[in-house]
C-alpha cells in the first residue's frame, strides 16, 4: 500500500524555510513531508527520525537517486549531502531527539514537524497489530524490538484497574463496556494465556455481546476491535508518554521564532498536546498559529478527505516560539 502524506502543504508551509535553516522531521515514514521540505530548503540541515529501518533505508535510496551522496554510515545514523543541504537519517525513537541531535553537533533548530502514527505500509509488518490480518498472529505490537513488553504481556499481566485505565484512556471505552471488557480479559486468563489475535477478538466479541448478522452491529464490532487493538498498541509503544516528552524536548530545542507542526489522529494524542499548548500560551511562550476560534487546530479540506480517507481524523497543530 502506498502511503499518502496528510496535510502535506499545510504542515510544510507552517515552517519558515527561507535562508539557511535546520529542520527536524520526527516521523520520516515514506518521506512525503521531508521531500516537500527539501524542495524549499535553500541551505542547511534536515534531520529525519524513524524507528523503522525500512523507512530510513527507503529514504536514503530516494535521496541518492536525487543526487545526494552518502558521507557517513554508522550505527543508527546515515549522513547524506548535496550541494545545498545535509540530511541526517536517524533510526531511533524521536523521544531521544535531544541526545541524538547533540551527537551530530546540533544544539538548536528552526523548525520541527511530526506526523504521528504509523505508515500504512508499515502496519502489516508488525505482528499482532491488526484484527484484520492473521488471527493466528502473536499479540506482539512492538515497533521497537528493544522494548521489553508485548501486548500479550500486558493482557496477561496487568491488574483489573490498570486494564480498565488503559481501555479508558487509549480506547475511549468507559463505564459498563469497560467493566465487561476487563471482566472478559480476566476470565479468559483463568483458563489460559491470551496470546493470539484470535484470543483478543473473542474477548471483545464476548464483552460487547455482538449479535451475528446485524449490519449496524457489524460496523460497531469493527470500530470496537480497532479501538481496543489501538489501545494496546499505544500502551506497548508508550506512544503518549513519548509524545509528551517530545513536545517538551522540541520546545527546548527551538530557536526564537522557530516553529513546530504536529499532525494527530486520535483523541489521546490531542490530550497530550493541548495542555502543552495551553500552558505555553498562558505563559506567552508561544503563539498557536493553527488556532481557529476556540479550536487550536486545522483540519484537512473536504477535497483531501475525499482523496485520502485516512486524513479524515487528522488535526494539524502549529505554533511559533516567542
Ligand atoms: C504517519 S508516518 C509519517 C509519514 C510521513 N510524514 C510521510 O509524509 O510519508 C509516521 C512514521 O513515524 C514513525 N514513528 C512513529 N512513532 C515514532 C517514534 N516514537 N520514533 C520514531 N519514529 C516514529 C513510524 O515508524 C512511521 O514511519
Amino acid at each position: 500500500m502506498i502511503h499518502k502524506s496528510v496535510l502535506l502543504k499545510q504542515l510544510v508551509e507552517s515552517l519558515d524555510l527561507s535562508g539557511t535553516k535546520t529542520v527536524v522531521d520526527c516521523t520520516l515514514g515514506a518521506g512525503g513531508h521531508s521531500q516537500e521540505i527539501l524542495k524549499s530548503l535553500k541551505s542547511g540541515n534536515l534531520i529525519c527520525f524513524d524507528l523503522s529501518f525500512k523507512a530510513i533505508d527507503n529514504f536514503c535510496k530516494i535521496l541518492t537517486k536525487e543526487g545526494f551522496s552518502v558521507q557517513e554510515e554508522k550505527d543508527s545514523l546515515i549522513v547524506l549531502k548535496n550541494n545545498k543541504v545535509n540530511v541526517y537519517l536517524v533510526n531511533k525513537n524521536f523521544v531521544a531527539i535531544k541526545d541524538e541531535l547533540v551527537k551530530i553537533g546540533i544544539n538548536s533548530v528552526d523548525g520541527i514537524i511530526a506526523d504521528l502514527g504509523w505508515s500504512s505500509d508499515e502496519l502489516i509488518d508488525i505482528e499482532g497489530l491488526s484484527y484484520e490480518t492473521d488471527v493466528e498472529a502473536f499479540l506482539d505490537m512492538r515497533f521497537d524490538k528493544d522494548l521489553g513488553v508485548t501486548a500479550a504481556d500486558l493482557l496477561n499481566g496487568l491488574g483489573r484497574s490498570e486494564l480498565s485505565k488503559m481501555f479508558e484512556r487509549y480506547a475511549d471505552v468507559y463505564g459498563k463496556s469497560n467493566q465487561n471488557l476487563v471482566g472478559e480479559v480476566i476470565s479468559f486468563r483463568k483458563k489460559g494465556s491470551i496470546n493470539k489475535v484470535r484470543d483478543l477478538k473473542l474477548i471483545i466479541d464476548r464483552s460487547f455481546k455482538f449479535k451475528q448478522g446485524n449490519r449496524f452491529q457489524k460496523n460497531e464490532v469493527y470500530k470496537t476491535y480497532s479501538r481496543v487493538f489501538q489501545a494496546l498498541r499505544i500502551a506497548v509503544n508508550a506512544e503518549l508518554t513519548n509524545l509528551t516528552t517530545l513536545m517538551e524536548s522540541t520546545f527546548e530545542l527551538l530557536n526564537e521564532k522557530g516553529t513546530m507542526g504536529v499532525i494527530t489522529f486520535h483523541s489521546g494524542e490531542d490530550k497530550a498536546i493541548v495542555p502543552f499548548l495551553q500552558s505555553n500560551l498562558e505563559k506567552q511562550a508561544i503563539d498557536v498559529t493553527s488556532k481557529r476560534g476556540d479550536e487550536l487546530f486545522v483540519r484537512p479540506s473536504v477535497e483531501e478527505i475525499k482523496e485520502n480517507i485516512r486524513s479524515r481524523s487528522a488535526k494539524l497543530y502549529t505554533y511559533i516560539k516567542l
